[in-house]
């Protein structure tokens, strides 16, 4: 099967933790575009949604899927989203598309988290590709020189501009050995606004599209 039907067969797999009559958090991605396509087929029996993005907020607004801003919430039962990497321990690397931010925002008041993937995304060790990091733009090339003293090689990517209005470093060869210790060190950076290292608000639940079928995995 190739991978976009396994992103599909995912998306629309994880209807089943839906809570109808709430608010549910929705991330951002080629695989959350086909749980909100899933997620339009049961519209009428959710409250509304969250959204970490421009991008999925435009998509919702065309559905008619009512938005929430996440500060007029008491709490949030589920959040779904996808990831770049994911390890055996529901550790994740995000930010490919560039929201990462609000994606973390989203997943830490979230009380699960339902990561939705193919199996092209799970990886032993993070870390196969690079880490994306949101940065404050008069901070990038100090942020940039400290990933280097942590071994990192950042590159700019160039022609992004996040919807918070920053800057994203891609960084590539970064050795992943503690995760959680990797997240803060790089999140104590003056500028940096987040790491896309999921380890400290890791899923609770994935849901993996095989050529075999959905693999689910829970905590
Ligand atoms: C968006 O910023 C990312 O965190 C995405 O969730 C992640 O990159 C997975 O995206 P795809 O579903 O497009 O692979």
């Amino acid at each position: 099967m190739v991978k976009d039907q396994l992103k599909k067969s995912v998306g629309w797999a994880a209807l089943q933790y839906i809570l109808f009559s709430r608010v549910i958090g929705v991330g951002t991605g080629s695989t959350v575009t086909y749980f909100i396509e899933a997620l339009n087929s049961v519209k009428d029996k959710i409250e509304g949604v969250v959204s970490s993005s421009n991008h999925s907020s435009n998509q919702l607004k065309k559905l008619g899927i009512p938005l929430y801003n996440l500060n007029s919430l008491h709490e949030l039962d589920v959040y779904f989203d996808s990831a770049d990497e994911i390890d055996i321990h529901m550790q994740m690397i995000k930010g490919g598309g560039g929201a990462l931010t609000k994606e973390k925002i989203i997943a830490a008041a979230a009380k699960k988290f339902v990561c939705i993937v193919d199996s092209s995304k799970q990886v032993n060790i993070l870390g196969r590709g690079p880490v994306p990091i949101e940065v404050i733009p008069m901070a990038r090339s100090f942020v940039a020189r400290e990933l280097i003293r942590l071994g990192g090689l950042p590159e700019y990517r160039h022609n992004m501009i996040t919807d918070n209005g920053n800057n994203i470093l891609d960084v590539y060869n970064m050795k992943i050995t503690n995760a959680s210790l990797l997240e803060t060190k790089i999140n104590n950076i003056p500028g940096v606004v987040s790491v896309g290292i999921f380890a400290q608000r890791r899923a609770d639940i994935v849901l993996i599209g095989t050529k075999d079928g959905i693999k689910t995995i829970i905590s």
